[in-house]
């Protein structure tokens, strides 16, 4: 069976990345995990991706003048790889239109909430905040609007009365760690569908 070539992007704890290299362990599942690139040497996610015989490469953004640049160096490695699709999974770069467009509709993010709700950042703070009694999190393909693609799978999880944002985001980031891998298996398929 062939399997669509993916690109995990990650910046730092990776445990959505390692949710997706766990599931893509399956023989079943059509996508292939060919690389892990962090924008960040020190994101703790790269040790597991490389222990587990996954390419790896830090691309940092520092090290470029431009967003263009940084984005640049980004597609000639994927071009490099023959990457046919992208997770970003926690890669905390805002990413250009240009890029975006490129990919578009070849690319997923996994946001903290209930899109349209809370998109950027801080997104467990404002459910608490704001006395929400459902959160969750939400797959999406990634579009020139910041968290405003079209959202694939979504999960719910109830808000407690005595919550905190790390218990709130713990509970949340057990479902991603549920829903992220079935995103991806979709798109994995589509992939290989358009290039039958
Ligand atoms: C996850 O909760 C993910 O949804 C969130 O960052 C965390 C990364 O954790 N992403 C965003 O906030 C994107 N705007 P991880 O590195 O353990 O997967």
């Amino acid at each position: 069976m062939s399997k669509a070539r993916i690109a995990i992007l990650i910046s730092g704890r990776g445990s959505n990345m390692m949710a997706l290299v766990e599931a893509a362990r399956d023989k079943a599942f059509p996508g292939e995990i060919v690389c892990v690139v962090s924008n960040r040497a020190d994101a703790k996610g790269l040790a597991f991706a490389a222990a587990n015989g996954i390419a790896t490469t830090v691309i940092d953004h520092k090290a470029y003048a431009t967003r263009e640049d940084f984005e640049a160096a980004l597609d000639q490695y994927l071009s490099s790889m023959n990457v046919e699709g992208i997770a970003l999974a926690g890669f905390m770069r805002v990413l250009t239109a240009q890029f975006i467009t490129r990919w578009e509709g070849r690319m997923l993010n996994i946001h903290p909430s209930l899109l349209p709700a809370y998109k950027g950042l801080h997104t467990h703070e404002r459910a608490i905040a704001d006395g929400a009694q459902v959160h969750g999190c939400s797959v999406h393909l990634v579009t020139p609007q910041l968290d405003g693609g079209p959202v694939l799978l979504q999960a719910e999880v109830p808000v407690l009365p005595d919550d905190t944002p790390d218990s709130l985001s713990a509970r949340v980031l057990a479902e991603e760690h549920r829903i992220y891998p079935q995103a991806l298996a979709w798109l994995a398929t589509r992939i290989i569908e358009d290039s039958e």
